[in-house]
């Protein structure tokens, strides 16, 4: 078994293991609208097993950014139906990802100039771009009264309901890297001494009832989830890491989701746990029923070797996806690689977003003219 095994996730026949991973790219048009570009990047990306899109903002509250893409309004979803039906025009599956920011905001950036909400007030010691661009550190954001919270769940429950509507083969619910259910989750960043806040359980609690509105819009078989729980990006910590997602593990087993995404990088990567955190991976593995994908630093040998040894079902990359379209064709005839142009990454345009080339564009433009 290796990355080229077929895999059945959840209703989908994927042909290969290769997900492409969630990456925010910062091009969308005015309203946080996907454009034809848009559809364009994914649709030359179609050849992945799955495509995760970009972290999806579901709620003005909710983002992050000016230029993320948002599914709270009718434009947003009909600028997503245009990229999901270029990626089923090319033969490929893709999934969106939910996405709400809690504390790592702007005031800026918040409809109104109102705080950012999370579970406590408590700032993440970190610097974002305020609405005009400047690199400035997180405001201190404003706790989420215990009547607030069934509203944000229902802010989930519609972007998923849109993302139906748009044509995606399902979504996946952004948990990971310090945003809000990770800020619910780890106790870090959940000081609450409610229902919401404490035990394991009740730092759970969000999760679980965010993973329930939507598997109710989606059926769990099309719901995926993505967690982070050893890496410390956007200021998280949690003081019993394999407690917390032993109990949150157990708790998803319910909804009979698709699968589990974990970013918990290969040693050296950038999103490798941090120092003195052990890997939960394994744990997870054993404990949870649905699909495991595995994140971080991932190479074709890596990738391999871990679908070969059952660590997981799939691996997911990012940057060689952004950098690659054809990034299954190339690992798969073991071909060298386009190198990524970080320059490019949150910029808009084109340039590094559809212009990297295939290996058969390569080819065909280094071949000298027959004429
Ligand atoms: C440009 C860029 C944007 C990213 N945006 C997101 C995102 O929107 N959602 C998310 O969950 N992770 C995001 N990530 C993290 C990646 O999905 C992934 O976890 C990370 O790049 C490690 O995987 P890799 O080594 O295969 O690149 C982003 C990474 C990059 C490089």
């Amino acid at each position: 078994m290796d990355l080229f095994t077929p895999f059945q996730l959840g209703p989908y026949s994927l042909p290969n293991r290769l997900v492409m991973g969630p990456m925010t790219r910062s091009r969308t048009g005015p309203g946080n609208v996907p454009t034809a570009l848009t559809a364009t990047y994914y649709a030359q990306r179609a050849s992945a097993g799955l495509i995760v899109t970009e972290a999806t903002h579901i709620s003005p509250q909710g983002a992050m950014s000016m230029t993320s893409s948002g599914i709270h309004t009718p434009d947003q979803t009909a600028g997503w139906r245009r990229v999901t039906a270029a990626v089923h025009e090319a033969g490929g599956r893709i999934f969106l990802q939910l996405w709400h920011v809690g504390r790592i905001s702007h005031t800026s950036i918040q409809p109104d100039g109102a705080l950012p909400v999370a579970p406590s007030a408590v700032a993440a010691r970190c610097e974002k771009k305020t609405a005009s661009g400047e690199m400035r550190p997180l405001p201190t954001p404003r706790a989420l009264d215990i009547d607030e919270i069934p509203g944000v769940i229902d802010q989930y429950r519609r972007a998923a309901a849109n993302a139906r509507a748009a044509g995606f083969d399902g979504v996946e619910i952004h948990a990971a890297n310090g945003f809000l259910i990770d800020q619910f989750l780890r106790d870090g960043s959940n000081h609450r001494t409610d229902r919401y806040g404490g035990s394991a359980e009740n730092r759970a609690r969000f999760l679980l009832e965010v993973t329930e509105a939507v598997a109710k819009v989606w059926g769990g078989e099309r719901v995926g989830l993505h967690l982070s729980p050893t890496t410390n990006f956007n200021d998280m910590f949690d003081s019993d890491p394999a407690h917390t997602l032993g109990v949150a593990a157990d708790g998803l087993n319910e909804f009979g989701l698709a699968y589990l995404h974990l970013v918990e990088g290969v040693p050296g990567s950038p999103m490798a746990p941090a120092e003195g955190m052990a890997r939960l991976a394994p744990m997870l593995r054993k404990m949870f029923r649905g699909a495991l994908i595995l994140n971080g630093g991932y190479a074709r040998a890596s990738a391999n070797a871990a679908i070969a040894a059952g660590q997981a079902d799939l691996i997911s990359f990012a940057v060689n996806f952004l950098a690659n379209p054809d990034l299954p064709e190339r690992l798969r005839r073991d071909a060298p690689l386009n190198a990524p142009d970080r320059a490019t990454f949150y910029i808009g345009g084109a340039k590094g977003y559809t212009d990297y080339p295939t290996l058969e564009q390569m080819t065909t433009s280094a071949r000298p003219n027959s004429d």
